[in-house]
């Protein structure tokens, strides 16, 4: 199966080294159209030399691919979808444009094309991706097999209804920049109380990556697990006290609906 993709940036090389590293397709069966050569570099370099199909012409590509990728920005995706358009009549063709609704893509491709809208995000470049699709009208559960496979192939992925995938995007989409702000903060904060910075690191590392698999496993409330790290007057305490006084829950859930009032906004434009 070639899968051709529509972009060569961050999102479509995180998927594209997924895709291989489970050996759901080969470097040999990947295209890639991209206008301009700047990521040719970086994008070429994490497969072998001479496997990967380069080209800046996204016709061409979506001609050749059984299965095409749309991995540009928002912002151009109305010059992006006439070019697919011809070559898109009974192909199955994946969207991870943030906020660009199914029914804006099938009206734009051609009327047989089988769409699906998905919103993974950056960490599926290391396999722990969060993946959320939503399936068009032709998408048939072949194509929701096929798509669940692929995105599996870089973390977790979940089919859920389209009027959700603007929240997805506000949660995990755009929710590894708020952990990453939050490990910045912790190493800062480690070496302001006299750390060195490469273990204040990895204590911010580890914590997070060991706080977020504690609630997996235990399948219990992030909350009573905090619970339990409190003793009475404790430091952890001392630590939750300020936290809440500084409201940061709430600057969290208006950060996650700004994103999301954002993803409503492109999908409107
Ligand atoms: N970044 C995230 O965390 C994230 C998470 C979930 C979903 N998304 C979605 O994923 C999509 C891609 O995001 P990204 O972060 O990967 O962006 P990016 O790194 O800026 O990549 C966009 C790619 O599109 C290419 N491009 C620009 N105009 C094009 C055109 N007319 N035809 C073909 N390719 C074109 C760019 O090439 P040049 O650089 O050479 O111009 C670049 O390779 C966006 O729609 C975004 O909403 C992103």
């Amino acid at each position: 199966m070639k899968i051709g993709f529509i972009g060569s940036g961050k999102m479509a090389l995180a998927l594209a080294q997924g895709i291989v590293r489970q050996n759901v397709a080969a470097p040999s069966d990947l295209l890639i159209a991209s206008p301009n050569d700047g990521t040719q570099d970086v994008f070429l370099s994490k497969f072998p030399p001479q496997t990967v199909h380069w080209t800046s012409d996204n016709a061409e590509v979506a001609r050749a691919a059984d299965l095409i990728i749309i991995a540009v920005k928002p912002q151009v995706i109305n010059d992006v979808l006439p070019q697919l358009r011809a070559a898109s009549a009974n192909k199955l063709v994946i969207s991870i444009a943030a906020g660009i609704s199914l029914i804006k893509l099938e009206s734009a491709l051609d009327k047989r094309a089988r769409v699906v809208r998905c919103m993974p995000n950056t960490p599926v470049l290391v396999g722990a991706g969060a993946c959320a699709y939503a399936l068009g009208r032709n998408a048939t559960p072949q194509d929701d097999a096929l798509v669940m496979k692929l995105l599996s192939s870089g973390g977790f992925a979940s089919r859920v209804e389209e009027k959700q995938i603007n929240a997805v995007t506000a949660t995990s989409g755009s929710g590894p920049a708020y952990v990453f702000y939050f490990i910045e903060a912790m190493i800062t904060a480690g070496i302001k109380q006299g750390l060195s910075k490469e273990l204040a690191r990895e204590l911010a590392i580890q914590t997070t990556i060991g706080s977020a698999l504690m609630v997996r496993e235990t399948k219990l409330e992030p909350s009573t697990l905090a619970d339990a790290v409190k003793s009475p007057k404790g430091t952890t305490v001392a630590a939750c006290e300020i936290l809440e006084t500084e409201q940061w829950r709430e600057i969290l859930v208006k950060a996650i609906a700004a994103a999301k009032k954002r993803a409503d906004e492109l999908g409107a434009a």
